[in-house]
């Protein structure tokens, strides 16, 4: 099976074609430079650059699927425009999926009605994805020699860092319905596979990635932070100040950033710039290792509760080199296998890890039913 995935929920403009779960391209289209200068995502900048991008990067995202003969010129070796050359290459997709939600709904409008127009112009079916879904989904996919082979295992716990979401979700088997009727759209085949996501625990306030980039704005560093900090940090103390540990009760398993960067913010306000500049690495070090403290806290204790068999990673912040580490680590220590995707760009958003939940749910048969009526959901729920 053929997928045509499409993803704009914050500032990517995004494309992949995959084989069944084999990326065959993976086309990233950046809106970082755009967005620095306010220091975080501008929301009708990202829809007009969404807006300019789309169709060339779907182009893009063809032509690479298929690098022979060349999808960019026509038969006379005329250059074709990205309108031409998806026209041409769509011929060969059998299902479109793309990110209904959640995130900015300005931009994912944007994916939701260039999926559609496809959808309805060339007869296409529909898929709509949930982007944390997405996320959780990027550990399994594979080259085009089907490399990595990993399998789910479940009961799973999968950690979600982003900049927009921190979630440890329990993946497990749906329960048993088998004694349900059966519906022609609803086939068993389809029960077997559905699997149930529980939200066990997630930030209260902000997520693990805008709390990095809050704390580098405060430091005059720039967007987005994550990275920056991640550079900064290596030579750095990680016990410069004194910072709060959130939510410390053992009993529960959701997240709190926003009394960290608080703290942090009052601790170095007074600061001469001077002083700062001189401390950098510990004060980038500092706050990185708190808010990787705390995420690993939280969910160690929802492994000790929730005894999972495998344990999975995913989202921007886990680009972190020392983080990874940390994550390796403490799956060592409980004993427990763990993905993390293996390519940095399949950490932060893409379409790929959108095209693998859409050949899944084109598996089920869960169509859209109603392509026309179809509409972007920023709170779209797993
Ligand atoms: O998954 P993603 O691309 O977009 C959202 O869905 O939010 O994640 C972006 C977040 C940003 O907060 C960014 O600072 C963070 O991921 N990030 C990193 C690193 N690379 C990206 N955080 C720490 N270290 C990194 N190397
Ligand atoms: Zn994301």
């Amino acid at each position: 099976m053929k997928i045509l995935a499409i993803e704009t929920s914050c500032d990517d403009t995004c494309a992949a074609v995959l084989d069944n779960d084999r990326v065959l391209s993976n086309v990233i289209s950046s809106q970082t430079d755009l967005h620095a200068k306010w220091g975080g995502v501008v929301p009708d900048i990202a829809k007009r650059a969404h807006q300019e991008r789309i169709e060339a990067v779907i182009a893009e995202a063809m032509k690479r699927a298929k690098p022979f003969p060349n999808p960019s010129l026509d038969r006379a070796g005329l250059k074709l425009s990205p309108e031409e050359i998806i026209e041409r290459e769509i011929k060969s997709i059998d299902v479109i999926g793309v990110t209904l939600g959640p995130g900015l709904a300005i931009a994912l409008g944007i994916g939701v009605n260039k999926a559609k127009e496809l959808a309805i112009k060339y007869n296409k079916k529909l898929v709509a994805v949930n982007h944390i879904e997405g996320h959780m989904w990027a550990n399994f996919l594979k080259n085009k020699n089907g490399k990595p082979e990993r399998k789910l295992e479940v009961p799973a716990l999968a950690l979600t860092v982003s900049g927009g979401h921190t979630k440890i979700i329990l993946i497990q088997s749906p329960p048993d319905l088998s004694n349900l009727p059966l519906t022609p759209s609803l086939t068993r085949r389809g029960i077997e596979q559905k699997l149930s996501y529980t939200i066990i625990g997630e930030t209260l306030d902000d997520a693990a990635g805008e709390a990095l980039d809050k704390a580098a704005k405060m430091l005059g560093l720039g967007y987005p932070g994550g990275p920056i900090l991640e550079r900064i940090a290596k030579d750095g103390k990680t016990d410069f100040l004194d910072l709060p540990h959130p939510l410390a009760d053992k009993k529960i398993l959701d997240y709190s950033f926003s009394g960290l960067k608080t703290s942090f913010y009052y601790k170095v306000k007074d600061w001469p710039a001077e002083k700062i500049y001189q401390n950098l690495n510990n004060l980038a070090a500092t706050f990185q290792n708190a808010v990787f403290e705390t995420l690993l806290r939280k969910y160690k204790l929802a492994i000790i509760k929730y005894q999972p068999k495998l344990l999975l990673a995913s989202g921007g912040v886990l680009a972190n080199l020392e983080l990874r580490k940390r994550l390796r680590k403490l799956a060592k220590e409980v004993g427990l296998p763990i993905f993390m995707p293996t390519q940095k760009n399949l950490n932060t958003d893409n379409a790929a890890m959108i095209g693998i939940v859409a050949y899944q749910k084109a598996l089920r048969e869960e169509f859209v039913e109603d392509v026309e009526k179809l509409d972007r959901n920023p709170r779209l729920k797993l």
